[in-house]
């Protein structure tokens, strides 16, 4: 069994609105909807479970019972880092769903995320126990001694940009979960790296970026509809 936690735990403060970027409405939908929908397409995820913070979490339950009937969605409280959400999703996943065998994480602030990269993810998992998606980096990167001195260039060939989803083997993720809650880590697939063990990369696409800024809202309204996507 597959479950996929859809993570809605953050408070979005760098981008600067009076609601939470995962519940932001772009025709008429927030943006959360979009990657769970593409998640509820897919036939290899039994579960999806969403992450949310604990002011939503009643207007969610709600919402969701309205909105997606007969669909197979839990919904779990987080914490006040992302490390923490996913912690909390995986606790849930092993009490409630015991025979769960792999497990999908999922940034809601990335809502234009593809099937085919989601079904990648869960077929390299599979062989390698752990993925990660990632795409490379066009700009130079360079290290700085300051905000106002370049100490030195790195080979950017040699440098990629990490996405979500991310998916693992469920026990290989919740060991490493149980076994290191160091709050500063950004996602799943670096407490694999910290283990000595080795992440299957799996090449994502620049519409899978993640919401972070006004700009961020801006590329994503014009993206939507030009698909005429509602
Ligand atoms: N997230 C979460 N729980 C947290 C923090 C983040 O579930 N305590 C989720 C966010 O909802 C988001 C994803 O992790 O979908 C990536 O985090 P990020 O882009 O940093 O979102 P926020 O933390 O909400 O934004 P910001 O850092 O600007 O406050
Ligand atoms: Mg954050």
């Amino acid at each position: 069994m597959i479950s996929a936690l859809l993570l809605l735990g953050g408070k979005g403060n760098r981008l600067k609105k009076n609601v939470y970027k995962q519940y932001f409405e772009i025709n008429n939908k927030q943006i959360f909807q979009y990657s769970l929908e593409t998640l509820l397409d897919c036939k290899e995820i039994s579960k999806v479970i969403l992450v949310v913070d604990l002011e939503h979490y009643d207007v969610l339950k709600t919402f969701i019972s309205k909105t997606y009937k007969d669909n197979n969605i839990d919904i779990v409280i987080g914490g006040s880092t992302r490390n923490i959400s996913v912690f909390n999703g995986l606790k849930f996943i092993n009490t409630k769903y015991p025979k769960c065998s792999y497990v999908l994480i999922h940034d809601s602030a990335r809502p234009l995320v593809s099937k085919e990269i989601i079904l990648s993810n869960i077929k390299n998992v599979k062989k390698y126990g752990a993925t990660t998606t990632y795409i490379n980096i066009n700009d130079s990167v360079c290290n700085i001694k300051s905000i106002k001195n370049i100490d030195s260039y790195l080979d950017r060939n040699k440098i990629i940009k990490i996405q979500t989803p991310q998916c693992f083997k469920f026990d290989i993720i919740y060991k490493a979960h149980l076994a290191n809650q160091d709050t500063k880590i950004t996602d799943d697939a670096q407490l694999i790296m910290n283990l000595n063990q080795d992440v299957y990369l799996v090449l994502g696409d620049e519409r899978n970026f993640k919401i972070t800024t006004e700009f961020d809202l801006k590329i994503l309204e014009t993206l939507l509809n030009e698909n005429g996507r509602k």
